[in-house]
Order: C-alpha cells, then sequence, then structure tokens
C-alpha cells in the first residue's frame, strides 16, 4: 500500500506541476522551522523505498502487525464475524489485506484510494487472489465522507486501516480523518486499525534510521522529487537524514538537517538555512493503550478489543462506530 492519506484530486498547471505539492512545499519552506508534509514521500521511487522500508529488519510494525493478523485470526474472525464488506482506507497491502480477507468471510472487498492507477492495479491482483469475492474499488479521498459503491450498501461493513499510518496525522487531522471514516462506514460498522506502541527509544529511532540507509534514502528522495518536480535547485547532498524522539507528542520526528549554510530556489523563490537547521519532513505518532483509545473516541468508535504481537510492539484495535451518547 502506498500510505497516500492526505492526497487531493491533483490539479495541475499549464506545464504540469502539482499545484497542491508546490504550494505546502513553498508554504512549508518559507516557515521558521521549514516543513513539508509526509504524503509528499510517495512518488513512485518514494512508494519503491517505502516497500523497502517494510522489508528491514530494524522495522517491525510491518511484521508485528502481519503475525497479529495471522496468529490471532481466528478471534478476529469471530468478533468481526462473516459477510461483511471491508473497506479499506488505502489501495491494500500485498500482505496484511489477503491475510484479513483470508480470515473473515467477507462479501466485498471495497479499496479507496485517489491514486487510481495504483488502485486499479492492486484490485486487479486482490481480485486475482480470491476469485469469488465482488471487489469495488472507489477512487476517492478518503479523508472526506465517500459514497460507497450501491451493492455495498446494504451490508455490515468492517473498515480497515492497517499499518499505523493514522500515527502519521497530528491528533486534529487524525481525528477528522477518524470522523470521516465513521461517516463513510455508518453507525454500527467496526473499523479494524492498527496503532504502533510507545516503546524503547533505541529501538524506535532504528526502526526510522537504519543501518542500511533506506529510510535515510526515501526522506532524502523528498528533495529529488521537488528539484525534478518544482525545478528547485536544493543540493541534497548538503544534507543529513535525521531521526528524533519527540517525547513531548511521543513521536518520531524524520528532519533533513542541513550541513552547511546553504541558499537554493524552487519555484523560482529563494531560500535560505544556515547550518544545522532542518526541514521537518515525517510525524509518526506512537500510542499507548489510553492515548490509542482516547483518540480513537474523539473519532467516534469504541474500542471492542486490541491484540498486540509476541514483543509488545504493535496493536491492532478492533472498534465499533458509537451513537453519540450524552456525557457529563
Ligand atoms: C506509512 N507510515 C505508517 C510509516 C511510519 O512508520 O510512520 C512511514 C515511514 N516513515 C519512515 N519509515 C516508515
Amino acid at each position: 500500500m502506498t500510505p497516500n492519506p492526505g492526497l487531493r484530486l491533483v490539479k495541475r498547471d499549464a506545464s504540469g506541476v502539482d499545484l497542491a505539492f508546490r504550494s505546502d512545499v513553498l508554504l512549508g519552506l518559507a516557515q521558521i522551522q521549514k516543513a513539508v508534509p509526509a504524503r509528499w514521500f510517495y512518488d513512485d521511487a518514494g512508494s519503491q523505498l517505502f516497500e523497502d522500508i517494510t522489508q528491514l529488519t530494524e522495522y517491525y510494525p510491518t511484521r508485528a502487525e502481519a503475525e497479529i493478523l495471522q496468529g490471532r485470526s481466528g478471534e478476529i474472525a469471530d468478533l468481526i464475524g462473516p459477510g461483511r464488506a471491508v473497506v479499506e482506507f488505502g489501495s491494500g497491502s500485498s500482505v496484511k489485506t489477503p491475510l484479513l480477507l483470508s480470515a473473515i468471510s467477507p462479501s466485498a472487498y471495497v479499496p479507496l484510494d485517489i491514486a487510481g492507477d495504483f488502485l486499479r492495479a492492486s484490485s486487479a491482483e486482490l481480485a486475482a487472489k480470491f476469485p469469488g469475492l465482488p471487489v469495488y474499488p472507489v477512487e476517492a479521498d478518503f479523508m472526506r465522507r465517500v459514497e460507497l459503491p450501491s451493492e455495498v450498501a446494504d451490508l455490515p461493513k468492517l473498515g480497515f486501516f492497517p499499518g499505523s499510518t493514522i500515527g502519521n496525522m497530528i491528533a486534529r487531522t487524525a481525528t477528522d480523518l477518524l470522523r470521516s471514516m465513521r461517516e463513510t462506514l455508518g453507525t454500527g460498522a467496526l473499523l479494524l486499525i492498527g496503532m504502533d506502541l510507545v516503546k524503547d527509544e533505541d529501538v524506535l529511532i532504528a526502526a526510522y534510521d537504519d543501518a542500511a540507509g533506506v529510510t535515510a534514502a526515501f526522506n532524502l528522495n523528498l528533495l529529488t522529487r521537488i528539484n525534478r518536480e518544482l525545478g528547485g535547485d536544493i543540493p541534497i547532498a548538503a544534507f543529513r537524514h535525521e531521526a528524533r524522539w519527540n517525547d513531548t507528542f511521543a513521536r518520531i520526528e524524520m528532519h533533513l538537517v542541513a550541513q552547511s549554510d546553504i541558499a537554493f530556489t524552487v519555484s523560482g523563490e529563494q531560500f535560505a538555512m544556515s547550518a544545522g537547521t532542518s526541514i521537518h519532513t515525517e510525524n509518526s505518532h506512537k500510542f499507548t493503550r489510553r492515548s490509542g483509545q482516547t483518540l480513537l473516541a474523539a473519532g467516534g468508535w469504541e474500542p471492542r478489543a486490541r491484540w498486540a504481537d509476541s514483543a509488545g510492539q504493535f496493536l491492532l484495535v478492533l472498534a465499533e462506530a458509537c451513537p453519540p451518547r450524552s456525557a457529563p
């Protein structure tokens, strides 16, 4: 899956420049703490590098979540029950989606993604693996309520949002997304969501700054993309990848740190950075059981069950969309 939850439908200028990309980059580079939204990591090279990250020894989340889906499939299936329409927020992972679908006997699969080509390719692959399962891909921005296909209107729904992609959003955006998911799926729907847990800082730093330098290449590729698509002249060799633990917000932050005083232009606008300052490129929030529950509740979801992997690194939560209740 390409974790691209924030993408909007692409609008381009006459020369083919993605206007949202340009505006995010120019606004972000003009700030005192420079920042570019993480969703822009995922061009073709970035998507491939992310797939490579998921195979790294240090990057435990993908393995941990697959272990839960495999090892607890019986319990997960009992609680979810057969016959649901599985609505996946994203195009589907080649490993995790088949694990879920084979565990629970769904009656339809509806992947939602803004990246149409990617969506069609991964849907065709999935349909070939599950010949009897109706697959209805929907090209849409799932940050807002999505109209589901009429074929699944009367089926009970299960939302699926694996990978702890929810952790890549600040709390306000994550809450908005959970509320949109609730609107898309309806009252009584279930949501199976991956949440990475707070853990030893060394383990986290290694996961986001691996020895082989794949995460560094993933981070630096953003600069390559800016130079290519926005006519930039950023001196990429002057930047170093850094993963930092921010204890106040319980998150790993990725930064690109300038190694010397530099000046560059992007889309004709000039920027300068002094040595040691950075461009903040990603947040990856980590949860406790409690903070995960609080976030889900803010989005209108009540946890019904939770499963951790054997090393206690990652949580898969099954939550139910609850009608609003009065509270003191
Ligand atoms: C997609 N997302 C959940 C990944 C994460 O762990 O936050 C993206 C990533 N960034 C660096 N490594 C992986």
